[in-house]
């Protein structure tokens, strides 16, 4: 929900009159939680209840129950513009894209159950230029489920076949090789896969992106959500929300790794900006928000190891455009 509120008041606050919000897998409105198992509002409604509302909703669902549901919504939100679509997500996106300007910002979310969610659907929502994504890539709950580890035990053509649907190419497979041979853990398979998963991001204009890495109680990864969008601003803004209260911003090393990250990166560099060390850095797995980079930088000016430029009197902070280097 913080999420889907930070986006969509960002987008109103950038004075936008149309933005859309798409649920591919969009379930019933409700799910129950698993700790309590008390009935909690899911994505779809979360949506709705954002402030201010998305200018439109497409809800796409597969499962019949699941649509009535959906449409059950409908009077508790009179006053909302919802489209709800019964079929394949990777179907129906292409009817509910024909519904949006090419300019319009969009939010796709992508919360397939297993893995129901191809790569094709991500390219074809990548062709609108100002459409954003937060994807779920339930690696640990359902992809490894293709992918057999015990003796004796094969991919199969039909999985083969899913995973190439996943992943859009065939790079996962070596992964798996050595992955089964024990060459790497289970941590670094997951790392790989999900890089193979960023790296197409990328290249379908998807440059700038985070990951919150989701763990269960016991500390065990779940899954990955994933925010992705064509521009850095969007990612400037929604990045606060996805790093906050990450465990390893409250480390004593925190501070130090990224003015260690930007020096290492930058040192030599004779004419950079904030600017620069955001489009360079801000992107990534990595959990820094724009203002640990200016933290950083102000720090680095104290160590001696940044000089200004064009130095403006009595000011310690960095605007985008302020010139220095780092020594
Ligand atoms: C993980 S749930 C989504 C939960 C939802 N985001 C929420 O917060 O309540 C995945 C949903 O996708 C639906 N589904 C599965 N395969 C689908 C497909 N190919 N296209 C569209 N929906 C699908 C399932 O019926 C299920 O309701």
């Amino acid at each position: 929900h913080n999420y889907l509120g930070a986006y969509s008041n960002i987008l109103s606050r950038a004075g936008y009159k149309e933005y859309y919000f798409i649920d591919g897998f969009a379930s019933t409105g409700f799910c129950k939680s698993k700790q309590t198992s008390k009935t909690i509002r899911g994505s779809a409604t979360l949506a709705l209840t954002v402030n201010p509302p998305f200018s439109k909703y497409f809800f796409i669902e597969l499962d019949d129950d699941k649509i009535k549901e959906l449409e059950n919504l409908r009077p508790l939100f009179p006053k909302l513009n919802f489209e709800i679509f019964q079929g394949d997500c990777n179907i129906e996106i292409v009817k509910v894209l024909q519904k949006i300007a090419d300019n319009n910002p969009l939010l796709a979310l992508l919360d397939p159950q297993a893995g129901d969610l191809y790569w094709d659907t991500i390219q074809k929502i990548s062709k609108k230029n100002k459409a954003e994504l937060l994807i779920n890539f339930p690696f640990g709950m359902a992809i490894n489920r293709y992918m057999p580890l015990e003796d004796g035990k094969d991919i199969d053509s039909e999985m083969r076949e899913k995973l190439n649907k996943i992943f859009g190419v065939e790079v996962w497979e070596p992964i798996y090789r050595e992955r089964k041979k024990g060459t790497i853990t289970p941590s670094q398979a997951r790392e790989k896969y999900l890089d193979i998963y960023l790296i197409g991001l990328k290249q379908l204009g998807f440059k700038y992106y985070t990951v919150k890495n989701l763990k269960n109680s016991k500390n065990v990864h779940i899954y990955y959500l994933i925010f992705a969008t064509h521009h850095r601003k969007g990612l400037e803004k929604i990045k606060d929300n996805f790093v906050e209260g990450e465990p390893e911003r409250e480390t004593l090393f925190f501070k130090q790794d990224i003015i260690n990250a930007v020096y290492n990166e930058f040192a030599g560099s004779q004419k950079i900006s904030l600017d620069i060390v955001l489009e360079k850095m801000l992107t990534g797995k990595n959990i820094y928000r724009v203002q640990d980079f200016k933290d950083a930088l102000i720090q680095l000016e104290k160590d001696k190891k940044l000089i200004r430029i064009n130095p403006r009197p009595r000011c310690r902070s960095f605007n985008d455009t302020d010139l220095f280097k780092i020594i």
